[in-house]
């Protein structure tokens, strides 16, 4: 039997794209592969969102050139979105002529297609064609508890530092009765958690009152089942998302809410189009209709011209905060971004100091947050079992781990947090 395997950077957006791409191939008859050595057919699903994703890519294409080598059939695709950056296809298919398979993020629903071509022993490029939102089925889904659903593609936002809207386009957003058929077919078929995905979940078919329209009618199937989103641009979360959000318990007390630094200096920069005021009037207004709400969010470190003043604005943003969960970055120039021409790019010594402090800063916020856990009980769905112990989250997405056994992956427990080791919550069933 024939064997795949995927090698996936990035963000969940692209963990989602590659279960597309599994079921593609288990859809013809492939299976998957423990690694890229016992593979026939190698993919990988990049990410150009930063630097570092872009240079693992690089890394590892060199080890599956040497593997090409010594296995002249087995056939190598790159899709994601390097190779929609501009140029890359072009430099791909010169520096590395073992590449069987180019595609973009537009067209993965053609990859049948483009695998007979290289099965066929011809070379496969297609990049930036259409912008449409075809869907792939069937998906062949990495859990059976949490599943995700694309309710939209692309972004117009054009924050200064960021790549998406050049490589994944322009917004536009899936068809809204065909989503709800989707989630429903889900929850029918026993998943417990479905996480809707877009670059900005609050502009669903542009803008207000669709997203929370959508929420409402996601919240109104039979059994015991958790909704949540990512990404909300804090511009767009409007007062009816909130309302929606607490007006059932099928809606998770979670949001993901990117502030990206905590200097208003620095957000009109980066194109963010609000204010560190604008940002934390929506974090008191999700507090008052759910006081429960777990936050987490993205900063960056060392935007162009950024000071020392500028990241202690971002340093008192998240204790003010208080967030469930930082994802902090390293700024890196993206080439077409507005923020690549600026002046005052800060080097990356400086930058490594900046994000290893604010690493430190959001560890001990997060230390205090767990101790304070101690003793509360937690609606926990298990989504894994490793032999020992269990681990799950909560509605407001803290991990929480406990004895079980595989018989609780999948159920909902009520978990009481005994313990916080290093910021991870460890609890027993009660
Ligand atoms: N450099 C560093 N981080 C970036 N992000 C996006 N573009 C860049 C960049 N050029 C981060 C943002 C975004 C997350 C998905 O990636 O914080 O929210
Ligand atoms: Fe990038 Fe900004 Fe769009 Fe997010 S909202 S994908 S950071 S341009």
């Amino acid at each position: 039997m024939k064997k795949f395997f995927i090698n996936t950077y990035g963000c969940q957006m692209n963990v989602h794209e590659s279960e597309k791409l599994a079921g593609i191939l288990y859809n013809r008859g492939y299976v998957a592969a423990k690694s890229n050595e016992d593979a026939d057919i190698i993919i990988l699903n990049t990410c150009c969102i930063r630097e570092t994703a872009e240079t693992r890519v690089l890394g590892n294409l060199g080890m599956i050139k040497k593997l090409k080598e010594k296995k002249p059939d087995l056939i190598v695709g790159i899709c994601g979105c390097m190779p929609q950056k501009e140029g890359t296809a072009e430099y791909l298919r010169r520096r590395c002529p073992f590449i069987d398979i180019i595609i973009g993020t537009h067209n993965m629903h053609l990859f049948s297609q483009y695998l007979d071509e290289a099965l066929a022993k011809r070379k496969v490029l297609d990049i930036w064609d259409s912008e449409g939102t075809i869907e792939c089925s069937p998906i062949r889904r990495n859990s059976s508890v949490s599943a995700f659903v694309n309710i939209m593609y692309g972004c117009d936002n054009f924050c200064s530092y960021c790549i998406v809207p050049y490589v994944r386009g322009r917004e536009r957003s899936r068809n809204f009765d065909e989503v709800v058929a989707e989630v429903r077919a889900l929850v029918e078929s026993g998943y417990k958690e479905i996480t809707l995905l877009g670059q900005n979940v609050n502009s669903f078919m542009g803008g207000k009152p669709y997203f929370s329209k959508l929420l409402r009618a996601l919240s109104v199937f039979d059994g015991e089942y958790r909704i949540k989103f990512m990404t909300s641009h804090p511009k767009d979360l409007s007062e009816d998302v909130v309302e929606a959000m607490a007006s059932s318990d099928k809606l998770a007390d979670y949001i993901h809410l990117p502030v990206q630094s905590g200097s208003d200096r620095i957000l009109k920069l980066m194109n963010r189009k609000y204010t560190v005021k604008d940002y934390l009037s929506k974090i008191d207004l999700l507090r008052s209709y759910i006081p429960s709400i777990g936050i987490s969010s993205d900063l960056m470190v060392g935007f162009p011209t950024e000071t020392e003043e500028d990241y202690m604005c971002s340093e008192r943003l998240i204790e003010r905060v208080k967030y469930n969960n930082l994802f902090t970055f390293i700024y890196s120039r993206r080439s077409g971004t507005v923020a690549d021409k600026m002046d005052g790019q800060i080097d990356l010594a400086e930058k490594t100091k900046r994000i290893e402090r604010l690493i430190a800063k959001q560890f001990e916020i997060g230390n205090t947050l767990a101790q304070s856990y101690i003793g509360t009980t937690f609606r926990v769905l298990c989504d894994s079992f490793d032999g020992k112990t269990c681990f799950g989250k909560s509605s407001c997405d803290k991990s929480i781990s406990f004895p079980g056994d595989q018989s609780n992956v999948g159920q909902f427990v009520n978990v009481k947090v005994t313990m916080a080791k290093n910021n991870k919550l460890i609890g027993e069933i009660v």
